[in-house]
């Protein structure tokens, strides 16, 4: 049998300050109502003092560990998900591999808000060759950073955050069992920043252009979305032998309530098959999928022999999408519970 990666640790990490609607209202020309009705989000986390991309990903990453009963000694390889990195060079998981005091191998994966399930595929295929057997995942964004907090059309949408896995191969055919990358550069500049790059240099014409912040058309990302959540469902499922109406839990980005809402029409699946904490993170870019896949496991949502899916778009465009069956561990006690017995 393949060797396929399980899901044996998990664990989050949300900075404490809440933007809520009606604080955006004092900021930008908006209101609760009409963000709520457009979006289906209600609040969003924003970095405090001193949270940085490494501080949030080595929290989720600790809470994940100590779930998994693993010493960050005992890592084999480490994969960071992030497009908002601490500096340019290096990249984000050399600070965390250093934080957490692991020796392993670590290394980034920038592909937007399909960053996490991107890195999960690629942990994935190292354990399925029997290389590495302790892979820690991690979804973290500080997206706030490359916010225009003067631009209604993405302010409202974003917010910070981290979630992480401990994967190990397993012994009873649980883990990930199909999965879908996808890329479509042709439509990269419906999501970016077009300043502070190689071609586009941060200058003071950049900032005052405000360039070095993420522009977005939501309209034609809010269409690819519905697209591939739906088509990739799809294709997951049938390369995995699923019936999607047999999934037990769907986790897809939390981009916007409306986008989930019409993929559940299209796809003729009843909503409260669909994960959604939208209305509380807002979009946390590569922190979203690992942060509902962590609260669906805390809330009970996924029981030892679930099936799931992650679905996950973004800039790129890019989409990515994976089948994971829940092995034995998430019966055990929340990462709460685990953390207070440590
Ligand atoms: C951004 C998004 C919520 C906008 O919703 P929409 O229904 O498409 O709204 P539109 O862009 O058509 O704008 C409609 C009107 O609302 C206005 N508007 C935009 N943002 C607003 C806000 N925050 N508050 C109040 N009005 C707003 C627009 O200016 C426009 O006004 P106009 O008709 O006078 O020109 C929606 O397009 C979306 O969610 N897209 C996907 C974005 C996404 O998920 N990105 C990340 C993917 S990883």
């Amino acid at each position: 049998m393949t060797r396929r990666a399980d899901i044996v640790g998990w664990g989050k990490y949300v900075p404490s300050r809440v933007l809520t609607n009606a604080d955006l209202a004092q900021m930008v020309d908006t209101n609760d109502e009409w963000i709520t009705s457009r979006t289906g989000i209600k609040e969003r986390r924003i970095r405090g003092e001193g949270e940085t991309t490494t501080t949030m990903a080595v929290a989720a990453a600790r809470e994940a560990l100590t779930v998994a009963g693993m010493d960050a000694a005992e890592l084999d390889l480490i994969v960071v998900a992030n497009s908002s990195p601490d500096y340019l060079l290096p990249a984000p998981a050399n600070f965390v591999q250093h934080e957490l005091g692991a020796s392993c191998p670590a290394f980034t994966i920038a592909a937007g808000c399909s960053g996490f399930v991107y890195s999960l595929v690629t942990a994935g295929q190292f354990i399925a060759t029997g290389v590495y057997r302790n892979v820690l995942v991690i979804g973290v964004e500080l997206i706030s950073y490359a916010i225009d907090y003067t631009d209604r059309g993405t302010c409202i949408l974003f917010g910070d955050g981290a979630a992480a896995v401990v994967l190990q191969p397993s012994e009873d055919g649980a883990g990930l069992m199909a999965f879908e990358l996808g890329s479509d550069g042709g439509q990269a500049h419906h999501l970016w920043v077009p300043g502070g790059g190689t071609v586009n240099p941060i200058s003071q014409d950049v900032v005052d252009k405000r360039e070095h912040y993420i522009r977005m058309n939501g309209q034609e990302v809010f269409k690819f979305a519905v697209r591939k959540l739906s088509t990739c469902l799809r294709n997951i499922t049938s390369q995995a032998g699923v019936n999607p109406a047999d999934l037990d839990l769907i986790i897809p980005h939390q981009a916007n309530l409306r986008i989930i809402e019409t993929a559940a029409r299209t796809l003729d699946l009843p909503l409260d098959k669909f994960f959604v904490n939208v209305h509380k993170y807002g979009n946390t870019s590569a922190a979203s999928i690992p942060l509902a896949l962590v609260e669906a496991i805390e809330e009970g949502r996924l029981k030892p022999g679930d099936t799931t899916a992650m679905i996950a778009f973004g800039s790129g465009l890019s989409w990515a999408g994976a089948v994971v069956r829940m092995g034995e561990a998430v019966a055990r006690a929340t990462p709460q519970e685990q953390v207070a017995l440590a």
